[in-house]
């Protein structure tokens, strides 16, 4: 599916819907560059989830954690780039702990990403500063 978003609200929207309909062990593995609006993405999906608290970056901490109707575990993996820092995170102990793992710059660790793993991919849209093409794939849904 791809829509376009025209602002940070229209991101944050359509990270709800997406958010509503997860189902737990679901990895979201974003892809797209530098202040494309990941982080605001995972606000909606955080919602979706009924996950109360504020959602911030976690690009110091690498991961925070929700608690909502499933807990959300959003991963920032900007400076994670070998496969023993993914394993010193404890990885394979979130992807068993039945919650949604959201991650930013899966792109570093795209080897690590299940085999039903939903993309969202956000990239600008044409001139418009504020514009973004946001295309959501894979999952086990036909
Ligand atoms: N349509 C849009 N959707 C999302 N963000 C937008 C949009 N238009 C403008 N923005 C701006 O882009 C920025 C997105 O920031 P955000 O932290 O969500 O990006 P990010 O992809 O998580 O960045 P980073 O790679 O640094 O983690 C914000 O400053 C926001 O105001
Ligand atoms: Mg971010």
């Amino acid at each position: 599916m791809t829509c376009i978003s025209h602002s940070v609200a229209e991101t944050e929207e359509i990270g709800h819907e997406l958010g509503q309909r997860l189902g737990p062990g679901t990895v979201v593995a974003y892809r797209g560059g530098l202040g494309m609006g990941k982080t605001a993405f995972t606000r909606g999906l955080a919602r979706g989830l009924a996950c109360q608290d504020r959602v911030t970056s976690p690009t110091f901490t690498i991961v925070n954690e929700y608690r909502g109707r499933l807990p959300l575990f959003h991963f920032d993996m900007y400076r994670l780039d070998d496969s023993d820092a993914l394993f010193d995170i404890g990885w394979e102990d979130y992807l068993d702990r039945g919650g949604v793992c959201a991650v930013e710059w899966s792109e570093n660790v795209a080897y690590a990403m299940p085999e039903d793993t939903v993309y969202v991919t956000i990239e600008r849209h044409g001139e418009h500063e504020d514009w973004r093409v946001i295309t959501i794939e894979g999952g086990t849904e036909a």
